[in-house]
């Protein structure tokens, strides 16, 4: 009983409606508690997730490019910008970028945004170290507020990342209204880099959610976990299983958690059991796949025009640039 308060009711009721709905679903950012983190970084490292080292290569390969956008030839030595990052991780990635900003001697300021005070804490502590002359201006907020605070300000233009194929965890829909947020707080100058995962080879995309170490299989079930550890559930994670399935008409990956056998499961948060029927599934995350015209499709809704698409070698990934429609 006096647990119940420590319980955090955002999430709880998240929880409570996704398990009581059929079909049962719960949301993927459920994911990523530390442990989830932890688990997402090894994804990131597997031979099987092509996602990372394409967006890597491109990064790399492509920055001279990515910073011509922002700023033109003739301006490199006095432009003054912001580098906004929504959902910055551990900025692995970012870091390429910023490593090359200021080699170049460009003066500008790293804004990384996260809802996670945790995770700026980490990012900026690590590049405190790693980029000492950086000038970071973390916001622990969320994108749209740390956007809308920063659009008055126009004495300085934004390159703003969404690195990552962050953008394929919304369905079709929510991607339209999440890309209208960020253009409504666009001004004519900042550009808008977003990270995209290609369609490609069925079985390629099948195999980066399925792969034979099982690293994926424990991303997925660490969401039972959390719901044990978080909320009191009595999930046993051997009795669930993991079932991700690729649909190439549509171009998106489904992932699953299946319950094994008819099980109840007790949720102390939510005071009651849940019923399990015999391979009753849990959807847990959509991981949308784009192509050129879905892409231009989606720009066009959200009031964009593209700029340039940058892919790497194999054309698994894009990163593409956007700015305000004029
Ligand atoms: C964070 N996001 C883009 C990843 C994806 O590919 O959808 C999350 C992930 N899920 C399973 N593997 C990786």
């Amino acid at each position: 009983m006096t647990q119940t308060s420590t319980y955090n009711p955002e999430i709880l009721s998240v929880i409570g409606k996704g398990l009581s709905g059929s079909p049962k679903r719960l949301p993927s950012w459920l994911f990523y508690d530390e442990k989830g983190d932890k688990i997402f970084q090894a994804i990131m490292q597997m031979p099987e997730y092509y996602l990372t080292s394409s967006e890597f290569e491109i990064l790399q390969t492509q920055k001279h490019r990515i910073l011509r956008h922002i700023v033109g030839d003739n301006e490199a030595s006095n432009a003054v910008f912001k580098l906004v990052e929504l959902g910055a991780g551990d900025g692995t990635k970012t870091e390429v970028l910023l490593n090359h900003f200021i080699s170049q001697r460009i003066d500008f300021t790293y804004v990384p945004v996260d809802v996670s005070e945790a995770v700026l804490t980490q990012l900026v502590s690590r590049l405190n170290k790693s980029l000492p002359d950086l000038k970071i201006h973390a916001k622990c907020e969320l994108y749209s507020d740390a956007l809308e605070s920063m659009k008055n300000d126009t004495s300085e233009k934004k390159l703003i990342l969404f690195l990552g194929a962050n953008i394929g965890n919304f369905n079709k829909e929510e991607a339209i209204t999440f890309v209208k947020k960020l253009a409504i707080n666009m001004n004519e100058n900042d550009r808008l880099l977003i990270g995209f995962d290609l369609k490609k080879d069925p079985r390629l995309i099948l195999a980066a959610y399925d792969d034979v170490e099982g690293i994926t299989r424990d991303f997925n079930l660490n969401l039972l976990g959390r719901i044990n550890r978080e909320f009191g559930g009595e999930f046993d994670l051997d009795l669930f299983s993991h079932y991700p399935y690729y649909d190439p008409e549509i171009g998106v990956t489904k992932s699953f958690l299946v319950s094994e056998r008819e099980q109840e499961i007790w949720i102390e948060a939510l005071d009651k059991f849940i019923h399990f029927d015999r391979y009753e599934v849990i959807h847990t995350e959509v991981s949308q796949k784009y192509d050129l015209k879905m892409i231009n499709s989606l720009a066009s809704q959200a009031g964009l025009d593209i700029v340039d698409v940058i892919c790497d070698k194999r054309e698994y990934f894009a990163d593409v640039i956007f700015k305000v429609k004029r």
